[in-house]
């Protein structure tokens, strides 16, 4: 079935300094891995155009020292780039070491780093099936094990990003699927623990999202554009994220925890594989 969407009848995208005050997280701290690019860079462009300071961490030095200079410009706030694979726990440690190091607190952490391609169960090797479980679901159980000792004492909040393409069965995605349950899974377990020590955990689970490596990957190039089987009528972009990103972890968002919020313009309700 195609869904015809009329013309813009949901909005466009809007930058969220237009819609949320812009000192709401003046003090704060934000740890976002896989910041150097895609979703995760907009998500902190945005926590910082709110008044976060960020340290953004990725395997990419090049290119996060680039991102930070970026932001940092661009909001006036400070941006540190850190090099670390998620996959070494080591390595995690270090980072957050140098956070506070740097600025004293962790109030904030997105566990965004993740890895994806297209690939049939028959196809895809243990190595390849592995790598992206030790990328997704280890890696952000790493995440949270560096950081937590120092989320549990500014009472802070995590966004794991997610996806919706395991609510059903996705062709060629079985390993992204299975990483992606995991992280699902980990974050409710997360909020629930932590909960009674002022830790809130939720997950964004973005939909098709113009623009990023993760689409650019999944969607046939002369398809990009269309947005058709979206309810909304267009693709998403990183600003969607980002406004869902500032509303978790602001205080009006104070008693949701352990929730599941798709950003990804009805797509889901609308999905078929025929
Ligand atoms: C089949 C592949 C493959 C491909 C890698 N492998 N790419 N197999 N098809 N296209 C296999 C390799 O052959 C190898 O197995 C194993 O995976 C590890 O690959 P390496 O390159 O050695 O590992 P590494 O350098 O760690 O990088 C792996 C990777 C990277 C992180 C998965 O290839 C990658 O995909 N990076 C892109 C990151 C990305 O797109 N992020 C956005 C995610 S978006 P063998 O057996 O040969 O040793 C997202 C949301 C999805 O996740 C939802 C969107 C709608």
């Amino acid at each position: 079935m195609t869904h015809m969407a009329p013309s813009a009848h949901i909005q466009p995208s809007v930058d969220s300094t237009s819609v949320f005050k812009s000192d709401l997280f003046r003090g704060k701290v934000l740890f976002c891995t896989g910041g150097g690019s895609g979703i995760c860079r907009g998500m902190t462009a945005a926590m910082m155009k709110h008044g976060a300071d960020a340290v953004i961490v990725g395997r990419k030095l090049d290119r996060l020292s680039q991102t930070a200079k970026e932001l940092s410009e661009a909001t006036g706030r400070a941006c540190i780039p850190v090099q670390a694979d998620v996959r070494q726990p080591q390595a995690l440690r270090e980072a957050a070491a140098k956070a506070i190091e740097t600025f004293g607190r962790i109030d904030f952490v997105i566990c965004g780093a993740a890895g994806n391609f297209l690939a049939p169960i028959s196809g895809v090797s243990e190595n390849a099936f592995r790598t992206v479980i030790e990328i997704d679901t280890i890696g952000s159980y790493n995440t949270i094990k560096a950081t937590l000792p120092h989320v549990r004492a500014s009472r802070g909040s995590y966004i794991h990003v997610s996806a919706t393409l395991h609510y059903r069965a996705t062709p060629y995605q079985a390993h992204v699927s299975a990483a992606k349950a995991g992280v699902d899974a980990l974050s409710a377990v997360l909020a629930v623990e932590e909960g009674p020590h002022g830790v809130r955990s939720n997950v964004i689970a973005p939909g098709p999202i113009d623009g990023t490596e993760g689409m650019d990957r999944l969607r046939p190039k002369d398809n990009r554009s269309s947005g058709l089987s979206i309810p909304a009528g267009r693709l998403g972009d990183v600003n969607d994220v980002a406004n869902a990103t500032i509303f978790l972890f602001s205080d009006a968002a104070a008693f949701i925890t352990g929730q599941v919020l798709p950003v990804d313009g009805g797509a889901e309700h609308l999905r078929t594989q025929f």
